[in-house]
């Protein structure tokens, strides 16, 4: 089913053949997906106990990191200064952070206030001041194992407005981790998502999504954030992906900066809010492994 061999050892790390453990569950909990046309995960997607170990240790970075900048993300504090915290802390921890030379992106994490929807770029000139929210993202590769998650910061007095979005925003996050379940279609998490955001008359992005991460930065499956009625991928235990809805206060439809090739912001200018976690999905539901 996962294109493994019958004789391979199994998904599941117990050690024994395939065949002598789960290929016959397997058949019978995707029947329905593969005869219906489901992309179904090539094997390189499910995780042995092993890597998600590997995972785990990299996570307990990542949220250490982002613990420790509760202490330092006030007003007068500029971007670039977050980004040396980040730098120093990762490397601190034996750990690389996988923003640096991604591509051309030259900073180690990304900061993106207000009307940034994500991939903000460190500045000196960029310095926080009260009424600001801002998301860091922090993704940390440790033994060669990746884990990605973000967070919002309230900086000072923060408009009601502001704080609402900030935290439907972490709402839509977690209820759409409360969607991961294996054997489900993986569209199901963009669809409670896109509910809470309309319910609250905002916008999903939908330029950007979640991934497969783990062995990799980004990976399949694609995790849209918002709502589908197309055939999107099963679920499986071991899969690992983000949740990270970005959410618009105004209309979903962004623009990207075509000085620095990064920064997406709003098209109409309205404040955007994210949070992101990465989650296992488990024989029975999800594991959030950066919590
Ligand atoms: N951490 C981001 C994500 O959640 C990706 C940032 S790519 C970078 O997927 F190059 F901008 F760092
Ligand atoms: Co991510
Ligand atoms: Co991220």
């Amino acid at each position: 089913m996962f294109k493994i061999g019958r004789n391979d050892k199994c998904w599941c790390g117990c050690g024994k053949k395939y065949k002598a453990c789960h290929e016959r569950s397997d058949e019978e909990n995707l029947k329905f997906y593969v005869e219906n046309g489901y992309p179904i995960p090539d094997r390189h997607l499910i995780l042995t106990p092993e890597q998600i170990e590997g995972v785990k240790k990299s996570a307990k970075v990542s949220v250490a990191i982002m613990d420790e900048l509760d202490k330092f993300v006030k007003e007068g504090i500029s971007t670039e200064d977050i980004d040396k915290l980040v730098y120093e802390m990762t490397s601190e921890a034996g750990g690389i952070c996988a923003p640096y030379k991604y591509g051309d992106f030259p900073k180690h994490c990304c900061t993106s206030i207000n009307n940034v929807v994500c991939h903000g770029i460190p500045s000196k000139n960029d310095v926080l001041k009260s009424g600001d929210i801002i998301n860091i993202d922090v993704t940390t590769i440790l033994d060669g194992y990746y884990s990605d998650m973000s967070r919002m910061y309230m900086i000072g007095d923060v408009s009601e407005e502001a704080r609402k979005l900030v935290e439907v925003t972490k709402e839509c996050m977690l209820k759409g981790i409360e969607a991961v379940k294996p054997y489900r279609p993986i569209g199901d998490i963009g669809n409670v998502i896109n509910d809470i955001a309309d319910k609250n008359g905002y916008g999903v992005v939908r330029a950007l999504c979640g991934h497969g991460v783990g062995l990799k930065f980004h990976e399949d499956p694609i995790v849209n954030h918002f709502r589908t009625d197309s055939k999107t991928m099963v679920m499986v235990p071991g899969m690992m992906f983000t949740v990270e809805p970005m959410i618009n206060a105004g209309t979903w439809d962004c623009n990207v900066s075509k000085k620095d090739g990064w920064t997406v912001t709003t098209k109409d200018g309205s404040l955007s809010a994210q949070w992101e976690h990465t989650v296992l999905v488990t024989e029975d539901g999800y594991e959030i492994i950066t919590l």
